[in-house]
C-alpha cells in the first residue's frame, strides 16, 4: 500500500499513502472520562492498525477525542517509507510539545513504523515522548501505559512471527459505514533494496482465513458494501494447517467473494513476481471482485529492477500485463513508480516512461527515491542522482501518467458503470460520488440515491481524475 507524505503523488485512492495526519474518531463515544487523541500517517495498513489500537484503548475505557488539548493520551501512528514521511511526524511532535507544556500529565506515544525503526533512540531524540510501540506490540499497550503512569518511559518494539491481531475486532474509525479495510497478512519478506518495510514490519505472516471471513461477515451484518483486503504482497498469502487443504490468495479471494454477492471485494498490493493466473481467473469468475489490480512496477529497466532486488525483469512484468489484458479485458491497472533510484541513467529512466505507455496505467503513485538508513540500497549503492535530476524525471513520469489517466477516462465516456455511492461529492452538495469496479471516482447528480446504494451511471464527460455522469 503506498503511503505517501509524498510530493509527486497525485492520485488519492484506496491504496493510499497519501492519507496523512488524519485524526481518527470512534463512531460512538463512551462516557468514561479518559480521552485518547489518535493521529495516523502512512499506508492503509497503518490506518487499519490504528483501528486495532482504538479497540484496545476502548477496552481500557478510553474514548477518542478530536481535541489534542483535551487528551490524556496522545498516540501518533507513524510511517518511515520516505524521509519526508518522518519529517512530517517530527513536525507534529513539536506541536504536541506545546500541548504537553500546558498539560504535563499528557502521555505521548509514538506507534508504528518510525517507532520500530528508531526504537529507544526516539526517547533520546524527542524528550517529550513517553512511549514507543512497534507494530507487533499493540497488545502490550495496557502494560506500557501503566509504566508511564509511574513516571517511567516505556518501549516495546519486539517484532513477532505470529501476531496478526486476528482475535481483535477493530473499532472502525473515520469511515463512512460503506467501505472497510481488512488486513489479511502482516510484514514482508521481500527485501526490495530501497524499502524499509521489512525492517519496520518484520517477517511476513498470513492471518487465519476463518477469522478474515468472520470479520467480513460482521461487516456485512453492519451494512458495509465494500471490503479491501490488505497486505504488502497479497499474492503470497498462504495458510496451512493439519487436516485441511492449504489456502492461497486465489482461494481466499473466492472465500471472500462468496460471503455475499452484493459485497464488493478489492485487494492491494500485488507483487508482479507472485501474482498468478489463478488469481486472474478467480477475479474473472466473480463479478463482485473488483476489476482493478495495483501492480507496482517501480522501474522499467531490468538492470535497475535487479539493483532494486525486485526479482523480475522488464519482460516478465510486460508478460503479466499481457495476461491481465487477456484474462480480464476490463481490468484497471495501477502502479507505484520511483524516479532517480541509485545509478539510474537517462536511458533507464526512458525505460520507465516506455513501460508506463505499454502498461497504460489508470493511476500511479509516483515518488522520488529517498534513501532509507539500513536498507540494502543504502549499504550497497550510492544515492547519486542529483535532486534536480530526480525532480525532472519525476515530473516527466507525472506528465505521462496524467496523459494516460485522461486517455483512460476519455475511453469511458459513453459507457454505463455500476457505482457504489460513497456520499456527497467534495465539490457540490447536489452531487454524489462513488467508485466503479475499476476504482475510478464517478460524480453524478444524486437524485434519490443514498450512501451505500449501487446505481448505474452513464458517463458523459471526464477530467484526468474523475468520471462525470448521470444515473440512468
Ligand atoms: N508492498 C508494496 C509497496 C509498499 S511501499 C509493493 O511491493 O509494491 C509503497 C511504495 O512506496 C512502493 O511501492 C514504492 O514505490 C515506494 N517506496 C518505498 N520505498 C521508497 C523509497 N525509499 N523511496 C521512494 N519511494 C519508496
Ligand atoms: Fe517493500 Fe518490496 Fe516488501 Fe513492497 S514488496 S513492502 S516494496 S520490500
Ligand atoms: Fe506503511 Fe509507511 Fe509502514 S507505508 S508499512 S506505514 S513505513
Amino acid at each position: 500500500m503506498s503511503s505517501n507524505q509524498f510530493s509527486g503523488n497525485v492520485f488519492s485512492k484506496i491504496h493510499d499513502e497519501e492519507r496523512q495526519g488524519e485524526v481518527l474518531l470512534q463512531p460512538e463515544i463512551k462516557e468514561t472520562g479518559k480521552k485518547l487523541y489518535l493521529e495516523s500517517y502512512g499506508c492503509q495498513m497503518n490506518f487499519s492498525d490504528s483501528e486495532i489500537v482504538a479497540s484496545i484503548m476502548t477496552d481500557m475505557g478510553f474514548a477518542t477525542t478530536p481535541q489534542l488539548e483535551d487528551a490524556d493520551v496522545v498516540f501518533i501512528n507513524t510511517c518511515s517509507i520516505r524521509d519526508n514521511a518522518e519529517q512530517k511526524v517530527r513536525g507534529r511532535l513539536s506541536v504536541f510539545r506545546q500541548a504537553k507544556a500546558k498539560n504535563p500529565n499528557m502521555v505521548i506515544g509514538v506507534l508504528g513504523c518510525m517507532a520500530e525503526r528508531l526504537k529507544a533512540k526516539l526517547l533520546d531524540e524527542e524528550k517529550l515522548v513517553d512511549m514507543v510501540v512497534g507494530p507487533d506490540a499493540y497488545k502490550d499497550i495496557p502494560n506500557l501505559l501503566e509504566q508511564t503512569g509511574g513516571g517511567q518511559k516505556a518501549v516495546n518494539v519486539l517484532l513477532s512471527r505470529e501476531e496478526t491481531y486476528a482475535d481483535i475486532s477493530p473499532v472502525r474509525l473515520g469511515g463512512n459505514g460503506v467501505l472497510a479495510f481488512v488486513t489479511i497478512m502482516r510484514g514482508c519478506d521481500n527485501m526490495c533494496s530501497f524499502c524499509v518495510v521489512p525492517f519496520t514490519r518484520g517477517r511476513e505472516r498470513s492471518r487465519d482465513p476463518r477469522t478474515i471471513v468472520r470479520e467480513i461477515q460482521d461487516l456485512v451484518n453492519q451494512g458495509y458494501k465494500e471490503v479491501t483486503l490488505l497486505g504488502q504482497n497479497v499474492d503470497s498469502f498462504h495458510w496451512e494447517e493439519e487436516g485441511s487443504a492449504p489456502v492461497n490468495f486465489a482461494n481466499l479471494l473466492e472465500m471472500c467473494a462468496r460471503i455475499e454477492p452484493s459485497l464488493r471485494i478489492r485487494f492491494s498490493t500485488s507483487h508482479p513476481k507472485d501474482i498468478t493466473d489463478e488469481v486472474l481467473h478467480t477475479m474473472a469468475r466473480f463479478p463482485n471482485i473488483c476489476k482493478c489490480i495495483h501492480l507496482p512496477v517501480q522501474a522499467g529497466n531490468t538492470e535497475v529492477l535487479r539493483r532494486m532486488n525486485r526479482t523480475y525483469t522488464r519482460e516478465w512484468y510486460m508478460d503479466k500485463i499481457r495476461s491481465i489484458r487477456t484474462i480480464l479485458p476490463d481490468c484497471a491497472i495501477t502502479s507505484d513508480i520511483i524516479a532517480g533510484f541509485c545509478g539510474e541513467t537517462e536511458a533507464q529512466h526512458q525505460d520507465t516512461l516506455s513501460i508506463m505507455e505499454f502498461s497504460q496505467y489508470d493511476f500511479s503513485y509516483m515518488f522520488k527515491y529517498s534513501e532509507r538508513p539500513g536498507t540494502l540500497a543504502a549499504r550497497k549503492y550510492e544515492d547519486d542522482i542529483p535532486e534536480d535530476v530526480k525532480s525532472r524525471r519525476l515530473s516527466e513520469i507525472i506528465e505521462v501518467q496524467h496523459r494516460l489517466s485522461l486517455a483512460s477516462n476519455q475511453k469511458d465516456v459513453g459507457k454505463v458503470f455500476e457505482v457504489l455511492v460513497e456520499g456527497p461529492s467534495k465539490k457540490t452538495a447536489e452531487d454524489h460520488c462513488g467508485r466503479n469496479s475499476q476504482n475510478k471516482m464517478v460524480v453524478f447528480p444524486k437524485g434519490n440515491s443514498k450512501k451505500g446504494d449501487y446505481v448505474q451511471v452513464l458517463v458523459e464527460s471526464c477530467t484526468q481524475a474523475t468520471l462525470i455522469g448521470r444515473i440512468v
